[in-house]
């Protein structure tokens, strides 16, 4: 039987059943988690981060692995500081469902699970996109991948129903300048396979299957004033027009202490995202600064700095609704082996509170 054999008659089998639980109101402000009593490695001993948030009206999050948060540490210093948890890699298409119709949860329960045990909100990374995607996928022809396609985000979105407060429900759909042609949308499996037309369906099939959930549009590079950034208010515009049930922009925000882009620019595009009726949010912060110049004591007061500025631009934002960073300790980052060694956290190798982190509780405090 051929993938899109398999997707077929699992995507018939399953039209009949949809997981459903209740759903959750989740326009509440968000509510800090209580400090974990203060003992253990040194990133405990300090203010919690996500009650300065709290205090902002906004949820602070950071990017998970299951793996790692059986390792007491990890688990004491993300569980006290942040109220809001993505999963770095647990609950994308390729370790969901690895084969048509094998589903494995396993990781985002334990995330989802830590998550709720600690009063924090979820978010759900991501249903759609190129780069986590496997390969029975880009084997199928349009009317197998459109079956594809539903039935992963009804099961997946259906699985965690009710628990999730934003779903990425697409990433990075826009080409980067170098190579933007025409619709200035990347040439994917899902734009080659459906066309753009791809968008609207993903964002319509996650509403149906969770209606509670906010639905965000998730892309980096396109932070400040720029190309890409006009592309991305171009694309959110028009679904919007179409009547897309898009709720929502993420900025990644992977970026470097060089001072671009100026907090003045992510704050003029978060206003005039806000604008459409939208919420934003910083979805996946970190900042690099190995090639800043200077010596250690210089360049991490210059990263706690843009830290600074950069969250207090989402601080200052009403439709700002959440910073989450791309790890949270400089012991476990995707820059170091993307990028070469850095320090792009704001939590050292040992758990300790670095300049950055205390960029980002001058921000909440808006001190
Ligand atoms: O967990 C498995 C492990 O069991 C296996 O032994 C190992 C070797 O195959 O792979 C492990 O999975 C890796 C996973 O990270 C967890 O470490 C995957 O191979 C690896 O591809 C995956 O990389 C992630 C990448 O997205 C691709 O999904 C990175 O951690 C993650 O930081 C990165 O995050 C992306 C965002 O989703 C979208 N924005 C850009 C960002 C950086 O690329």
């Amino acid at each position: 039987m051929t993938a899109g054999q398999r997707v077929r008659s699992l995507a018939l089998a399953a039209a009949a059943g949809l997981v459903a639980c209740g759903g959750g109101d989740f326009a509440t402000a968000p509510t800090a988690p209580t400090a974990t009593p203060a003992a253990g490695p040194p990133g405990t001993e300090v203010e919690p981060l996500a009650a300065a948030a709290a205090g902002a009206g906004k949820l602070v999050g950071a990017a998970v692995q299951a793996s790692y948060l059986g390792q007491a540490d990890y688990a004491a210093v993300f569980g006290r500081h942040f109220s809001y948890v993505t999963a770095e890699w647990e609950m994308k298409w390729l370790p969901v469902q690895r084969q048509p119709g094998a589903f494995d949860f396993s990781g985002g329960d334990r995330i989802v699970a830590f998550a709720e045990a600690r009063g924090m909100r979820v978010k759900g990374h991501a249903l759609v996109w190129h780069g986590s995607t496997p390969d029975w996928v880009n084997t199928l022809t349009a009317p197998e991948l459109r079956i594809a396609l539903e039935d992963h985000i009804r099961t997946v979105v259906g699985h965690w129903r009710g628990r999730v407060h934003a779903w990425d429900v697409v990433n990075e759909a826009l080409a980067d300048d170098r190579e933007a042609t025409g619709d200035g949308l990347r040439r994917t499996t899902f734009y080659e396979t459906l066309g753009p037309g791809y968008l609207a369906e993903a964002f319509r099939l996650a509403r149906r299957a969770d209606p509670e959930a906010l639905l965000i549009y998730n892309d980096y590079g396109a932070e400040g004033r720029g190309r890409k950034s006009d592309r991305v208010y171009e694309l959110v515009m028009g679904l919007r027009e179409q009547g897309v049930p898009i709720d929502g922009v993420g900025l990644q925000m992977h970026i470097d202490s060089s001072g671009s882009p100026t907090a003045a620019d992510v704050a003029w595009n978060m206003r005039r995202l806000a604008e459409l009726g939208l919420v934003v949010n910083i979805s996946e912060m970190d900042v690099r600064t190995a090639s800043q110049p200077g010596d250690t004591a210089t360049r991490s007061e210059r990263q706690k700095q843009v830290y600074k500025a950069i969250v207090g631009a989402c601080v200052a934002e009403p439709r700002c609704d959440a910073v989450t960073l791309w790890g949270f300790t400089d012991k476990f980052s995707w820059i170091d082996k993307q990028f070469g060694a850095d320090d792009p956290l704001v939590f050292d190798e040992s758990y300790r509170a670095k300049p950055a982190f205390f960029g980002m509780l001058e921000a909440f405090q808006r001190r």
